[in-house]
């Protein structure tokens, strides 16, 4: 167990602006609208961004996640009362068979490790109805982004709201499809807090067959957000799958 990596309140309080949703959250609220999505599970909501945004009336929706700082931040929000914010991961959720969609967006599924992943993929078989979809992206790892995740390539500087930030990334150790990295924050205190975030890049094949094996079908991927195929230039995967 590593700490976790978004407990820092100034830094949550920057999320929104470095991540403000364009094509994803696009996809993800055109996705609700096309299944007709009553009930709706955002595993990983973070700030809860697109969480809020999938709410209206008619619809039930559930944004979990683990980080004890970022769900307190969700819950802060314009509009935050319109949904149901519970902290913890996949195990938290009631195997109520009902849920219509589970997304897992912003990369969150890549948190969870191999370990992890079967009973994360049980945990929202359970919480689907019969037919239900579950859809999440994940980075290609035929892109090797961590291999520009190096200190010279990420370093910038900004002012913020809690003062001039200077940052950076650091891959401290990569073994597969497991790269560790620490993210560097100097504010003005002169102060270098370092967060380590572990993450599981994984193929297209081994979602298909933890997905499979869960007890999902019709299971597809495209390489970015407009149903393009995915090729080893593709920075990304976006998942659907349907709970047989
Ligand atoms: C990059 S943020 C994405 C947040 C949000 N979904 C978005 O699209 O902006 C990744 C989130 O995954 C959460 N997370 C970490 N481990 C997790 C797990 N095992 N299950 C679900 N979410 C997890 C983190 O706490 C964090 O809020």
């Amino acid at each position: 167990m590593i700490d976790d990596p978004y407990r820092d309140t100034d830094l949550v309080g920057l999320y929104d602006l470095d991540n403000p949703g364009g094509a994803d959250h696009e996809f993800f609220r055109g996705l609700a609208d096309q299944i007709d999505a009553r009930s709706i599970i955002d595993l990983g909501c973070g700030t809860g961004l697109l969480t809020r945004s999938l709410a209206r009336p008619g619809r039930t929706v559930i944004g979990i996640d683990p980080s004890r700082t970022m769900v307190d931040y969700a819950c802060r929000q314009p509009g935050s009362e319109s949904v149901t914010w519970i902290r913890g991961d996949a195990s938290a959720l009631a195997p109520t068979g009902t849920a219509d969609l589970v997304l897992c967006t912003g990369n969150a599924i890549m948190h969870v490790s191999p370990q992890a992943l079967p009973s994360t993929l049980t945990s929202i078989v359970r919480a689907l109805r019969t037919a239900g979809i579950v859809s999440f992206e994940s980075r290609n790892p035929a892109c090797r982004a961590w291999e520009h995740w190096t200190p010279a390539a990420t370093y910038s500087e900004r002012v913020t709201s809690a003062g001039q930030l200077r940052e950076w990334l650091d891959v401290t150790d990569v073994d597969g499809g497991r790269v560790v990295f620490d993210a560097h924050n100097v504010f003005p205190d002169g102060e270098d807090r370092i967060y380590t975030s572990i993450l599981f890049f994984r193929t297209a094949e081994e979602f298909q067959r933890d997905l499979d094996l869960a007890g999902f079908s019709d299971i597809t991927w495209t390489g970015d957000w407009h149903g393009a195929p995915i090729d080893d230039a593709s920075p990304f995967y976006v998942f659907r799958a349907r709970r047989a």
